[in-house]
């Protein structure tokens, strides 16, 4: 799977990498950009051999400086633009990929960027990053989720300063307040963030996913259904069924 014209789409064993590839624009979020990865992910979330995915941006620069502002002013219709949503919506397939989602961060991480970054489960950073929503200033709003995965990542005080204010971060910063797990160095970036990727892959696949789907779904709910909702997955994995077999199933009988 390959030919996409914002991004590179490579599948190595149990690990795939997607690089935003329009460096010559800081690999600025465009409409081509929003349908390649479509594309890629809904190909990715089907492809039960890929175990662990790592997204980066080409170029010394950035891994992404935000939405496409030179194609805001051939922006469509309100209309057709929420038509694109209900057939086409990124943000809601990034949330539901099963497999753990690795961002390797450098440069410019705004807007678009930071967005794609928080829908991603772990993220690395190099010391030169510079995080940022400067949609307010723009008179805009974020809309690839920002307003409601900032402060699930980060916290309600940290994402209204950020959000407000536009203010950009450094790595060090974003570490502070939990945007980031890991400031790495430019040049061991991309090679940490995939041995990350394959040991995360050379784990028990059910135990990995039902992982992330325990903690992504779990945020959303009351610590009472957070309780079932990891009993019934826990008790999916083969380590469990072998070892308690009927005693998992039999709690709601
Ligand atoms: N959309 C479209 N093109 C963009 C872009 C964006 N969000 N961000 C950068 N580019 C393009 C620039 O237009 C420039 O293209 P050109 O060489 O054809 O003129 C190229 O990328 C390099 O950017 P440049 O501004 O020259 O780099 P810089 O190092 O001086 O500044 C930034 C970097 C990130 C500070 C600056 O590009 C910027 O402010 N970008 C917009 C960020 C933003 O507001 N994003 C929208 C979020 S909603």
């Amino acid at each position: 799977m390959n030919g996409f014209e914002t991004a590179i789409y490579e599948k190595d064993g149990s690990i795939a990498r997607v690089t935003l590839n329009r460096p010559q624009a800081l690999n600025a979020f465009s409409v081509r950009m929003r349908d390649d990865l479509f594309e890629i992910l809904g190909a990715v979330k089907a492809d039960d051999e890929v175990r662990a995915v790592v997204f980066s941006g080409a170029g010394d620069k950035a891994f992404c400086a935000g939405a496409d502002l030179k194609e805001f002013l051939t922006a469509p219709s309100a209309v057709k633009a929420r038509h694109i949503r209900s057939v086409r919506d990124l943000w809601r397939l990034f949330l539901s990929m099963p497999q753990p989602l690795i961002a390797a961060l450098h440069g410019y991480v705004l807007g678009s960027g930071i967005e794609i970054a928080l829908f991603c489960d772990v993220r690395l950073a190099s010391p030169d990053t510079v995080f940022g929503f400067p949609e307010v200033t723009l008179g805009i709003l974020p809309a690839a989720g920002g307003t409601q995965t900032l402060p699930r990542i980060a916290g309600l005080p940290a994402a209204l300063d950020m959000l407000l204010t536009g203010r950009r971060l450094s790595a060090q910063e974003a570490l502070d307040r939990g945007l980031v797990s890991r400031i790495v160095p430019r040049e061991t970036l991309l090679p940490m963030a995939e041995d990350l990727a394959r040991e995360i892959a050379s784990f028990d696949p059910i135990a990995v996913r039902n992982a992330k789907q325990a903690l992504i779904r779990g945020m959303d709910l009351t610590l009472d259904q957070g309780l079932d909702l990891e009993w019934r997955l826990a008790a999916e994995t083969k380590v469990a069924r072998k070892a308690f077999g009927h005693f998992y199933t039999r709690r709601h009988e």
